[in-house]
């Protein structure tokens, strides 16, 4: 497909339904995704304990773009493009580790922390390291969360850095540890990890785990029997002083919400799985704080542990999911949590949702597959039980949602 084909092809989208064929495996529009949205869209790229010390590194790819982030002698984390300004090869292996500086492995130009080239040996004598430093990326951090965004003019970042600055907050990720990292590899389309990953219309069916403590139904998200957990939940956050939501903008959403009743974490039973909570706060029995980038991240805040999911292209039915679990890092494996544990209700649901999306993939490269309507995105009906908590920066369910007529329903 050339770009006229490209376009004509996201023409063809119609609002509310699954996309066209081409959408989901063609290796053209794969490339022109790249370029389009992971190119131009920011990125959760990782959590600041990730990099202690000065010259800790976290390697990783946004699709086959390598990316650096290092930590440099002030403090601050940098990234960079994952490229040797010399010939181009790839300073750092994918992976997390620390050097004081940063050597090139083919011909041994040296870096400091800080991107600036500090030697490449035997070059001519009008040859100026200034002009050959490493090229920089975008960087954020929000509260011990790094993003990053590949363009030189990236969306713009003050209304999720004041609102996830507010939410995370109680969830004291500066003192945190990452205490597992898991990859999977889905034959599918990032488009359809993702869209299963967002809905929770298959949630019911597929994950009997997960819906021990994530309030999934078939009709509607949040739907808990018991008409006065959510209210009693709301009353209970206002009086911790922690911020509900729901907010977000077309780019990314973010909203804390109660669990099943009776439950504290997410779990196989409801109960926490780490001794030592992160959230101090209602002794960490504070629901699920969720945020979601789009178009390729989720992450689930409980009072004991976070969990994070991540999805990078590799090719047209093809994406590598990265998971990583976060506890307070005072807690020690063995003692205040049991690290399979720790991992069975989210390892259990992704290899689920692996076999979904695969299978998805191939029904979709089916000659008889054809668009059709996705189920509107529930409301967080819940939230508007009381005034001050309507959703703000409103993108389409939002503002759909806040013009519908606020009462608890049973
Ligand atoms: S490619 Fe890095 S030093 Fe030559
Ligand atoms: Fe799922």
């Amino acid at each position: 497909m050339n770009l006229v084909d490209i376009k004509a092809k996201l023409d063809e989208r119609r609002p509310g339904h699954s996309l066209p064929q081409a959408l989901y495996n063609d290796a053209a529009m794969f490339d022109f995704d790249m370029a389009a949205i992971y190119g131009r869209s920011w990125l959760m790229a990782g959590f600041t304990c990730e990099l202690p010390e000065t010259g800790s590194y976290s390697a990783l790819k946004v699709g086959r773009w390598p990316i650096l982030l290092v930590r440099d002698k002030t403090g601050t984390i940098r990234a960079f493009h994952n490229s040797c300004r010399h010939r181009g090869a790839m300073l750092c292996k994918e992976g997390t580790g620390r050097s004081p500086r940063l050597v090139c492995p083919y011909h041994r130009w040296t870096y400091n922390l800080d991107g600036s080239l500090l030697s490449a040996a035997r070059m001519p004598e009008d040859f100026d390291n200034a002009e050959h430093g490493l090229r920089e990326v975008r960087i954020e951090v929000v509260s011990g969360v790094i993003y990053i965004c590949l363009a030189d003019n990236p969306p713009p970042f003050e209304a999720f850095r004041r609102e996830m600055e507010a939410l995370l907050a109680p969830h004291d990720l500066a003192h945190a540890k990452v205490a597992h990292v898991e990859t999977l590899t889905e034959y599918a389309n990032w488009k359809l990890v993702l869209e299963n990953g967002r809905e929770c219309y298959h949630c019911q069916a597929s994950h009997p785990e997960l819906a021990r403590t994530f309030p999934v139904s078939a009709s509607a998200y949040f739907e808990f029997g018991e008409a006065d957990h959510a209210a009693q939940y709301e009353a209970r956050m206002q009086e911790l002083g922690l911020p509900l939501g729901p907010v977000g903008e077309d780019w990314w959403q973010a909203i804390r919400f109660p669990l099943n009743p009776g439950m504290q974490s997410m779990s196989m039973d409801g109960q926490p799985l780490v001794a030592k909570p992160m959230v101090a706060a209602g002794n960490g029995d504070v629901g699920s704080l969720r945020w979601a980038l789009e178009p390729h991240s989720f992450a689930h805040a409980v009072g004991d542990h976070l969990f994070f999911f991540s999805a990078m292209p590799i090719g047209p039915r093809e994406t590598l999911v990265t998971a990583k679990w976060l506890v307070h890092q005072d807690a020690v494996e063995g003692v205040d949590y049991d690290r399979a544990a720790l991992v069975h209700l989210w390892n259990t649901t992704n290899l689920q949702d692996k076999e979904l999306a695969e299978n998805n993939q191939q029904g979709v490269d089916s000659p008889g597959y054809t668009p059709a309507p996705i189920r509107p995105r529930p409301k967080f009906w819940w939230c508007a039980l009381s005034t001050g908590t309507a959703p703000r920066h409103g993108n389409t369910w939002m503002k759909s949602w806040a013009k519908k007529p606020r009462r608890r329903r049973t």
